[in-house]
């Protein structure tokens, strides 16, 4: 029987009762979970679907401009981008990736010894804390990381990210963004406000920052960042459209989760998500957007 402060207790103790995959007390311990799962899937990769991944992912730095100096991707994840940069600084960057989870380095380091590529420096790390020197990077780039991570920990990041980066140096992310919403976002927030619920009453937690284009913007400037460029772009760039297939297998996650709910919470949740399924179906694909700053860290700092 299901006792209110069984709640209580299950959600302040996610190991406790709940099995396999709720067994994480923390969002960091959630997040290499999910994107170990995720580069563990990738590993057996088509080398042509790669090869299409990076040609597009080039898009965003011919549209928002890189160097040729020292560039550093924090959340590097998979490699996507460090492999995208070095084709297009045709390997004059000296380029460096950080992540924190295993399995994406190493599906990082496959993929580029499947393209050939040599002298990309992947490191194991929490971009909270970097192992640089002050001012060693000309760049720093973060492509859909910070919504992973704490809200008391954006200001320790963003402090390193000015910390590493040279004076005049450039700084680039892209995170998801809802607004606008056409109806496909709406089915989107309709999707995340439901699996943020079961979420929590399975005790486990994956806390956002909604990066808004007015948070974005009073965020870097109060950083002390200059902005260059602040734009919205639908739909998501990057190689990602959300197929439905994807969706599917998303769903599903929940759908195990909503088994660990009390008996009389299940069926409201299941009607929920047959509901979005259907919608999902109706559809076809979903789209979103991706929110997009570009800053510099100024010449001189002020007093
Ligand atoms: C959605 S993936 C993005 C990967 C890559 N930037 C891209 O655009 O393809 C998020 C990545 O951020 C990493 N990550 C999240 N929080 C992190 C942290 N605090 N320190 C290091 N890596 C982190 C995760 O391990 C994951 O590989």
């Amino acid at each position: 029987m299901w006792q209110r402060g069984d709640m209580t207790e299950r959600a302040l103790n996610p190991q406790e009762g709940i099995p396999a995959s709720g067994s994480f007390k923390t969002g960091k311990g959630l997040v290499v979970d999910e994107f170990g799962r995720m580069a563990e899937r990738l590993l057996g990769e088509d080398p042509k679907e790669l090869r299409d991944k990076v040609e597009e992912r080039k898009w965003r730095f011919y549209r928002y401009g890189y160097v040729t100096g020292r560039i550093l991707d924090l959340g590097c994840g998979g490699g996507v981008d460090l492999l995208a940069l070095h084709g297009i600084t045709g390997g004059r960057a000296e380029l460096y990736g950080v992540d924190m989870t295993d399995k994406a380095l190493e599906l990082a380091k496959r993929r580029m010894e499947t393209l050939g590529v040599e002298g990309i420096r992947l490191l194991k790390g929490d971009i909270t804390s970097l192992p640089f020197e002050d001012g060693f990077f000309d760049m720093v780039t973060v492509a859909w990381v910070l919504h992973h991570v704490l809200e008391e920990e954006l200001d320790r990041i963003f402090a390193e990210i000015k910390r590493v980066l040279r004076p005049g140096g450039v700084f680039l992310m892209l995170e998801p963004c809802e607004p606008p919403f056409t109806e496909e976002q709406w089915l989107w927030l309709e999707l995340m406000s439901l699996q943020s619920k079961v979420e929590l009453l399975v005790g486990k937690a994956f806390p956002r920052i909604h990066f808004t284009p007015r948070f974005t913007r009073e965020y870097l400037r109060g950083k002390g960042f200059e902005l260059e460029v602040l734009e919205v772009i639908t739909p998501y760039l990057g190689g990602f459209p959300m197929r439905a297939e994807f969706f599917k297998r998303e769903l599903e996650e929940l759908e195990e989760l909503i088994s660990r709910l009390p008996e009389e919470l299940r069926g409201h949740f299941r009607r929920k998500l047959g509901f979005l399924l259907k919608k999902i179906d109706l559809m076809g694909a979903m789209k979103g957007s991706t929110l997009v700053a570009k800053a510099y860290k100024p010449e001189r700092v002020e007093g």
